[in-house]
């Protein structure tokens, strides 16, 4: 089934300026980015993007995080976008990561992971309408 998916390209990415091997990572992977730009979150949007999240004991340094530099969005479409990317970006923990993903690649850390991506159908299309509106 053809889907959507978002994508962000974290802050400690950007600052390292690997935006472009990590978009080179995808193209090689043959998942088609469709819409694609470079944003920097205000406070509040980054809570309302993360708001599943507000309960657990990370949410504040993750919003800090995210909101501490310029992030990279994009929407993947196609088959399985949404499994196929979330496979390629690898485990929450770089250290629990495959050979081969983007967080084994490039992630610092479990917070300074590099990538994000939708989770399920419904959380990509509420993301991508926030971000891509
Ligand atoms: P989550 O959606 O569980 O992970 P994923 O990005 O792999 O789908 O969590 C969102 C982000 O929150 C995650 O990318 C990094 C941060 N986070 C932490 O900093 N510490 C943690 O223990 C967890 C679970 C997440």
């Amino acid at each position: 089934m053809k889907e959507k998916t978002l994508g962000f390209i974290k802050p400690d990415a950007v600052k390292r300026n690997i935006v472009g091997e990590i978009l080179a990572v995808l193209e090689s992977e043959r998942l088609d980015i469709i819409e694609l730009k470079m944003m920097r979150f205000e406070r509040r949007e980054a809570e309302a993007f993360y708001i599943e999240h507000a309960s657990q004991p990370f949410f504040e340094d993750l919003i800090a995080f995210m909101i501490s530099g310029k992030i990279v969005a994009f929407v993947i479409e196609g088959e399985n976008a949404i499994v196929r990317y979330k496979e390629l970006m690898g485990a929450t923990d770089p250290r629990e990561a495959l050979e081969g993903t983007l967080r084994k690649l490039f992630a610092l850390s479990e917070d300074e992971n590099s990538v994000h991506g939708s989770d399920s159908i419904s959380a990509a299309n509420r993301e991508i309408a926030q971000i891509f509106r």
